[in-house]
């Protein structure tokens, strides 16, 4: 099986630089570190509140690093355009309440949605690959497939609340996963991922990235932001050599290399 691909969210670097409002830690040194720990590219939030990225973050990360860029961005009109300008390797569109602490929920997909329509070819015609973050539905699975994206992220936060509770989340996200990749959509998955509870999903079949954020960025507090992305990148690796496999015993650690 192969390994998915790990983007790491930078975003929260960027929080503790804005809650002093200050010029550090500065998040594409953040970027830098978590490639040359193993990440396969890069991911960042410009949300509309500007409460973490900034503006000149996510120019000075698609200027200076030779590493795929995941932006994600909800349909507001100065951030689609600001994409467009940058053309970031993808775009994956979120949906975004400014009173949410992070996103919530996915985006509510409608082939007959004029607006999301026109933002997915105005990301497209600029030459990004765009993709969805939904929740793990196959209708919305669907939908998402009539929009003509080629890739959608199956949003993983009902998993993380519920991993310890038993194999209903994981199996959702499974058939949702074979859903997708049986339409021919590149599967990704993220949101709430963390050392304990990533396994399952990166060992699930069709899921071919996964975006984590939160979990890395607290541990490299500790670890540093190389050997946190490292140690990710290891358990996603084992989850792979292993056979697909229930969800892990409450309390039981993440295996480590
Ligand atoms: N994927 C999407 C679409 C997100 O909005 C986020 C949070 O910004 C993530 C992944 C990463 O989530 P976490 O920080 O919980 O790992």
């Amino acid at each position: 099986m192969t390994l998915p691909r790990l983007y790491v969210n930078i975003d929260h670097v960027a929080t503790v630089r804005q809650a002093r409002r200050a010029d550090e830690p500065v998040p594409l040194e953040a970027a830098q570190a978590a490639m040359a720990g193993g990440a396969d590219g890069i991911t960042v939030h410009l949300r509309e509140d500007r409460r973490h990225i900034q503006d000149a973050d996510v120019i000075a990360i698609a200027a200076s690093l030779s590493a795929p860029l995941n932006f994600e961005l909800a349909l507001s009109d100065d951030i689609v355009a600001l994409a467009c300008r940058l053309a970031p390797f993808q775009a994956t569109l979120v949906p975004e309440r400014r009173e949410e602490v992070t996103t919530e929920g996915g985006l509510r997909v409608s082939s007959r949605d004029a607006r999301l329509r026109t933002g997915i070819r105005r990301l497209e015609e600029a030459g990004c690959r765009v993709s969805l973050f939904i929740d793990p539905v196959l209708d919305i699975i669907d939908a998402a497939k009539d929009l003509g994206v080629p890739a959608v992220e199956l949003h993983t936060g009902v998993y993380a609340h519920r991993w310890r509770e038993g194999r209903t989340a994981l199996d959702q996200l499974r058939e949702a996963a074979a859903h997708a990749a049986d339409l021919g959509l590149a599967v990704h998955a993220g949101h709430g991922l963390s050392y304990d509870n990533v396994q399952p999903v990166a060992a699930v079949p069709g899921i071919e990235e996964l975006n984590i954020g939160h979990s890395i960025v607290s541990r490299a507090l500790f670890e540093g932001m190389e050997a946190a992305v490292r140690r990710m990148r290891s358990i996603m690796s084992n989850a792979r050599h292993a056979a697909p496999s229930p969800v892990p015993f409450p309390g039981t650690p993440p295996t480590l290399t």
